[in-house]
């Protein structure tokens, strides 16, 4: 599990606990927009938020032409109302930036600002994040109202924690207009210094792409055939640095002028492919999530699960916050499904097991008017005569009963591998296979821990892994050589590793690495591949133990590894029967394993079953499939979380008492269909 002496653990810890500390327990709340509402509503606002227990709201995010009418000219009257007035009601605030807004004024005064797709289109106001990233004017004007904001408030007693931006790149990471293509020139020249590094590392003797000179590079906007593929990367990493230099320039305002208090920015976890999450969070001081379910799927509770667990891995390990999810059906999905009875409530303790000491919600009152007034809120449009208010100020109960929660960590002696750079790259035009999708895979492996019972921490791949007995790589096919060396280094020091399939391929600028693939892990698995065998979507695979894979295969050449599993009968242009799917490779006093396919979910459940017992993690409770247990630890003691998935009751072994009710269980619990219960275990 993540050291809890490293230096970024007890920064986000100690950061976030400011926080709490201010409120006296978990935070509870949601966006804030008073500007879209007469004051009268305000009053009615601050009392109703004490009621359902709110003691945070975000407040401003949307608020740019409001605070800044005319250029230059600031009105921060009615926002010192509504701080005042939350204050007085016993309300902090966690005061946003707000440069994902920039307002009508602005975009007509520089058009040059508007944000350009790929294939050429200038996209116009009327939305949100419509910026270029790069664009100097939006630069100028966001650090001014920043820093105006920054003074003003840096004081204020309700603002306990500052808010930067509102999902960065969520709708405008890839700009592709001019200003663009000059930023990403000077990004080239600071990486590369020289154009022959640019060439050798983007290949571009291939299709005769060589550069003479830095002005020639363009953005990888529409072109006839593929584009260069490490173009196409680099202009992601491009892309996500611009806007963490943003980031970082918004964060330097409100260190310089209000120093106490901490900050944060809502990242988005895997619902955002386009900016690297960890390189953020690592600029926060408290790391913040958004999460949404996926209304149709039927196991968004896992996806939820995920996000958590990543979150915390963003947070090397440190509680961190929920800033927003929804109480019931979103706005933006083919069919916005409301949740179910009870299912808000699993929902934000599901949260809370895994490390948040926040659970807030987008947003406090359902709009009127604008995108998202059917999106549902804590006071949803029939007010307080509603079930969803009812369920607002249930869960506000509960939470208070939470409070000696906050703080504590989460046991994890499991960690998944996870890398925006290797989600970049493996999706990137030209593949054997577009069906290999990195979320597909880390989903995949990501259930079949969680449906062992099994906690992991999400890390990214040079993160310190010796902590853990087992680590799992579902998806790595770009890794970097001191990356590849880590996972060596784990294996050799007695870890036990478990990597998926087209993992080690290439190397930092997407160029195949030489040798027999998987080049960078080839001598970690003690085999190499024949050959890349992608699967028609509908074909299936037979494996030796009667089960079945897809979407991939590989001829295997073993060396030092030996098989767990062979392909039975390979598809057309597949494995040929009897060649290995699954393999195990001995590494001084710990093992690496790789699987050279897509298996069906209960092979993977095996074989994850079979390293983690071999690798001797145990599952965090003995509860039924379908039941998720999560502990959070803390000096004192432990909190076991137990959240029941299935519709009927179950009874699950479990001796201390019930926070919520308070009940005592002296060895085992019933627990209702859809029910969740916190208990402070006996020692
Ligand atoms: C995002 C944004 C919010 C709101 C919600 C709706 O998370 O941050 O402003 O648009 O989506 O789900």
């Amino acid at each position: 599990m993540t050291r809890r002496t490293d230096d970024r653990f007890v920064r986000h810890r100690d950061a976030l606990k400011t926080v709490t500390d201010r409120l006296g327990g978990i935070a509870y709340g949601g966006d804030y927009n008073p500007e879209q509402w007469p004051r009268e509503v305000w009053t009615e606002d601050a009392r109703l938020m004490r009621e359902a227990g709110v003691n945070l709201v975000t407040v401003g995010v949307f608020s740019w032409s409001r605070l800044e009418p005319r250029p230059g000219d600031y009105d921060f009257a009615w926002l010192d109302d509504v701080l005042d007035l939350l204050h007085a009601h016993g309300v902090a605030v966690d005061l946003a930036t707000p440069t994902a807004a920039p307002p009508p004024w602005f975009s007509h005064a520089h058009p040059e600002s508007l944000p350009v797709t790929r294939t050429g289109t200038r996209q116009v106001p009327g939305s949100r994040q419509v910026f270029c990233p790069s664009n100097p004017d939006y630069a100028h004007a966001a650090d001014a109202i920043v820093r105006r904001l920054a003074q003003r408030y840096a004081d204020h007693p309700a603002v306990v924690l500052w808010h930067v931006h509102n999902e960065w790149g969520n709708h405008n990471a890839l700009c592709y207009c001019d200003v663009s293509a000059a930023a990403f020139r000077l990004w080239l020249r600071e990486r590369y210094e020289t154009l022959d590094e640019l060439n050798t590392a983007w290949g571009t003797d291939f299709w005769s792409q060589r550069y003479g000179d830095w002005q020639e590079i363009q953005p990888p906007r529409d072109t006839p055939a593929f584009i260069n593929p490490t173009q196409d990367l680099d202009y992601r990493r491009f892309s996500s640095d611009a806007l963490l230099r943003r980031h970082g320039a918004e964060s330097a305002f409100i260190r310089e002028h209000s120093p106490r208090t901490p900050l944060t920015t809502n990242l988005m976890g895997t619902l955002e492919k386009k900016i690297d999450g960890f390189a953020f969070a690592e600029q926060c001081d408290v790391v913040s999530v958004d999460h949404y379910l996926t209304a149709a799927d039927p196991r968004a509770h896992v996806g939820l699960a995920l996000n958590a667990d990543l979150a915390r891995g963003m947070a090397a390990g440190a509680p961190w916050m929920l800033m927003e999810h929804s109480t019931s059906a979103v706005n933006w999905q083919p069919v916005n499904v409301a949740k179910r009875p009870g299912e808000m409530r699993r929902n934000s303790l599901a949260h809370i097991a895994r490390g948040a000491d926040a659970v807030m919600f987008f947003q406090w009152r359902q709009a009127k008017a604008g995108a998202e007034k059917w999106h549902s809120a804590m006071l949803p449009h029939n007010g307080t005569q509603s079930s969803t208010w009812r369920e607002v100020t249930r869960l506000g109960r509960h939470l208070r009963a939470l409070t000696d929660v906050r703080g504590s960590t989460v046991d994890a002696d499991v960690a998944l591998v996870f890398d925006w750079h290797a989600w970049w790259a493996l999706e990137l035009d030209a593949r054997p296979s577009a069906h290999l999708r990195y979320l597909d895979l880390v989903h995949s492996w990501y259930e079949a821990l969680w449906s062992l019972g099994h906690t992991c921490d999400i890390v990214p791949p040079g993160s310190d892994l010796s902590a853990y007995r087992a680590v799992l790589v579902p998806s790595l096919y770009l890794v970097t050589d001191d990356d590849a060396a880590n996972l060596h280094a784990y294996a050799r020091g007695g870890g036990h590793l478990l990597i998926g399939a087209f993992s080690g391929v290439v190397d930092v600028n997407d160029h195949v690495r030489p040798g027999p693939q998987p080049g960078a892990l080839r001598d970690l698995l003690g085999l190499h591949v024949d050959e890349y065998l992608p699967v028609r979507a509908t074909d299936r695979i037979a494996l030796s133990d009667g089960s079945t894979a897809h979407t991939w295969a590989e001829r295997l050449v073993l060396h030092d590894a030996t098989a767990t599993l062979r392909f039975a009968a390979g598809a057309p242009g597949g494995p040929a029967p009897g060649e290995p799917a699954v393999t195990v490779n001995r590494v001084a006093a710990g093992s690496a394993e790789y699987i050279a396919t897509h298996p069906e979910p209960a092979v993977l459940r095996r074989t994850v079953a079979a390293l983690c017992r071999k690798a001797g993690v145990l599952p965090t409770a003995d509860v039924p499939v379908g039941v998720e247990a999560v502990r959070r630890r803390a000096n004192g003691g432990s909190f076991l979380f137990l959240i029941n998935h299935l519709d009927e009751s179950v009874t699950v072994p479990v001796r201390g008492t019930d926070l919520v009710s308070g009940r005592s269980y002296e060895g085992k619990c019933r627990l209702g269909g859809g029910d969740v219960v916190v208990v402070r275990e006996y020692d």
